[in-house]
């Protein structure tokens, strides 16, 4: 499938879109406590977007995934499903994954939160992997290469002892949820597809406090870390400019 370029009119419809999924992230931090249930995040996330936002959690039904956002706690690399059994306690770490549809067009975002104090080793994965995710935007412009994005990555993550996730990646993003071309987190510079002004696409790196591989639960869902250790996720979704990047999903958090 080709790289789908965004007009002027698709690219305001993506900041909507954008804004939108960054608001969900903004609205439903002051309920991430111990004691909370994923389920009940994913309500209060889904009655958000659907009555007041009128947009649609993209999701829904995708694939047949049976929730409106993605909850991923410690271990859980992606794709976690939001249950009443799971409920968060001191010291989790959890990405919170939020898609939405507005008039056609996708808005896509993720962050970590930390449920009371985080343990000095997690918030540093965290950290890490939000700085990887920074110090890709930064260089992102027509020219650049997928590669060097990837490669960008790939040394921040290695050079601090952590892992790439290799087996997910992220996306261009549109009116559809997962556009061509795909975004991979490690790479070669100077290698790869070359951006051009008005592409759209997602930069979510996963990293693993351990090493990178990923199995897939029974539920066909949930992807979880091998060796059992922590996995931190960031992800937000851009748009190449004349002369740089757009963060379409930033939130008032973040300056860019
Ligand atoms: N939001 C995820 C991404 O960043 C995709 C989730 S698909 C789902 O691409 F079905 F699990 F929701
Ligand atoms: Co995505
Ligand atoms: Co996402």
């Amino acid at each position: 499938m080709p790289v789908h370029i965004k007009n002027s009119d698709e690219l305001d419809k993506m900041r909507v879109a954008g804004k939108l999924a960054a608001e969900v992230l903004e609205l439903i931090e002051p309920y991430i406590i111990s004691g909370v249930s994923t389920e009940e995040l994913n309500q209060i996330c889904h009655n958000h977007i659907v009555d007041v936002q009128k947009a649609i959690p993209a999701p829904l039904n995708y694939k047949g995934f049976p929730k409106s956002i993605c909850s991923s706690v410690n271990h859980v690399v992606c794709h976690g499903i939001p249950s009443e059994n799971k409920r968060l306690k001191n010291g989790d770490i959890v990405n919170l994954d939020i898609t939405v549809i507005k008039d056609g067009y996708f808005g896509d975002t993720s962050k970590m939160f930390f449920v009371g104090t985080p343990t000095s080793h997690a918030k540093r994965l965290v950290n890490i992997c939000q700085e990887s995710l920074y110090k890709a935007i930064e260089i992102v412009k027509p020219g650049v290469r997928l590669g060097d994005i990837g490669n960008i990555i790939q040394q921040h993550a290695e050079s601090n002892y952590y892992s790439v996730v290799r087996d997910y990646c992220g996306h261009g993003i549109g009116t559809e949820f997962h556009e061509d071309p795909q975004v991979l987190h490690f790479g070669r510079p100077d290698t790869g597809y070359e951006l051009q002004e008005g592409m759209t696409f997602t930069i979510e790196p996963m990293l693993n406090a351990g090493r990178h591989h990923t199995k897939l639960k029974k539920d066909g869902w949930t992807v979880e870390t091998v060796d059992g250790r922590l996995s931190a996720q960031w992800e937000h979704t851009l748009a190449v400019t004349a002369s740089g990047v757009e963060v379409l999903t930033a939130r008032s958090e973040e300056n860019f």
